[in-house]
């Protein structure tokens, strides 16, 4: 495990320099090797472009609660291989045969940018990236990368964001019960999710019992995330297409807004209970879990 000799963090201050450190190692990642190279461009503006980066800060936050060092380099490589791996399932996500989106991050989606082909290209190899630095992340124990490969081989793949993804698209236009609904939302976003929480466990070389405790809170905070992401469709100030989801069967569309405020609320207080449990308090990710829903809700709750 890589102890962390200093307990206490500032949330705001700390999640600038968190936030700033995987821009910087992102940047470094991704060199822009000659200016012809389409596909290393496209990488590079998917990925680099201003996401929240919320998986790779839980991934952070949560080891720093299971005594990490929260600026471990080995740790930043893991942080920076699950936004690879998410930003290659937004482009993807984004392409007309999947979502047909114009918008991402407050830019043209990159299909529009680059094309069809190079953002498919650029993804297969942001995938294929992020594996390869999983299993070279600095200063980790080959066991500790191997596992955290098969984690992320698992999320990635056909029982996972692929299999949520494959739902969401065949599915998601016809009507749907509300637990069909939850499940889908649990491949295409909680698993991910779980993915980042269970590299931190792995890095922190905490317990099985810890592990299944965060793959409870990565279910919770996966299904919140999903449900304010579909109640965010409707407003402007998204960086993303307005009304994307008109048509489709979210758990918006079947219950309504005010019953899926509620919904995302008892699933926060669910999240907070098994990470309390999980991560000694687990006051960092909390914190962070906390003031996020928040000021996400005031905007578009
Ligand atoms: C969007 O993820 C995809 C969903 C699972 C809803 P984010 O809302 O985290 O997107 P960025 O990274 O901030 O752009
Ligand atoms: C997230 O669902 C799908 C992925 C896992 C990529 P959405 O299709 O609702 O995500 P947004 O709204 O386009 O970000
Ligand atoms: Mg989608
Ligand atoms: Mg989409
Ligand atoms: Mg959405």
């Amino acid at each position: 495990m890589i102890v962390n000799a200093e307990k206490s963090v500032n949330p705001e201050s700390d999640l600038l320099a968190l936030r700033e450190a995987l821009h910087q190692r992102l940047d470094q990642l991704l060199p822009v090797v000659d200016e012809q190279d389409r596909v290393s461009a496209a990488m590079r503006a998917g990925t680099l472009a201003p996401g929240r980066r919320i998986r790779p800060l839980l991934l952070l936050l949560a080891a720093h609660d299971l005594g990490c060092d929260r600026h471990h380099p080995g740790l930043l490589d893991f942080a920076c291989a699950i936004e690879m791996i998410h930003a290659a399932s937004l482009m993807l996500d984004d392409i007309p045969c999947m979502d047909n989106a114009l918008l991402r991050r407050g830019r043209p989606t990159i299909h529009r940018q680059f094309g069809q082909h190079v953002t498919i290209l650029a993804a297969v190899a942001l995938l294929s990236n992020a594996f390869g630095l999983v299993a070279s992340a600095r200063d980790l124990p080959t066991g500790c990368r191997a596992q955290a490969v098969a984690e992320l081989s698992g999320a990635v793949g056909l029982q996972g964001l692929v299999q949520g993804q494959f739902q969401d698209l065949s599915e998601g236009h016809a009507p749907r019960s509300s637990e069909d609904i939850a499940r889908t939302n649990d491949l295409k976003t909680s698993m991910l999710f779980d993915a980042a929480l269970q590299m931190a466990a792995l890095a922190a070389g905490a317990s099985p019992e810890v592990r299944q405790k965060l793959r409870c809170f990565a279910q919770d905070l996966g299904q919140a995330f999903q449900l304010l992401d579909d109640l965010a469709d409707s407003h402007a100030s998204t960086g993303k297409d307005a009304n994307q989801d008109e048509g489709k069967s979210t758990l918006v569309a079947l219950l309504g807004a005010e019953a899926v405020q509620q919904r995302l609320r008892s699933h926060l207080h669910s999240a907070d209970q098994h990470v309390t449990l999980a991560c000694r308090h687990g006051a960092a990710t909390r914190h962070f879990m906390h003031s996020w829903f928040e000021s996400q809700l005031a905007a578009f709750g």
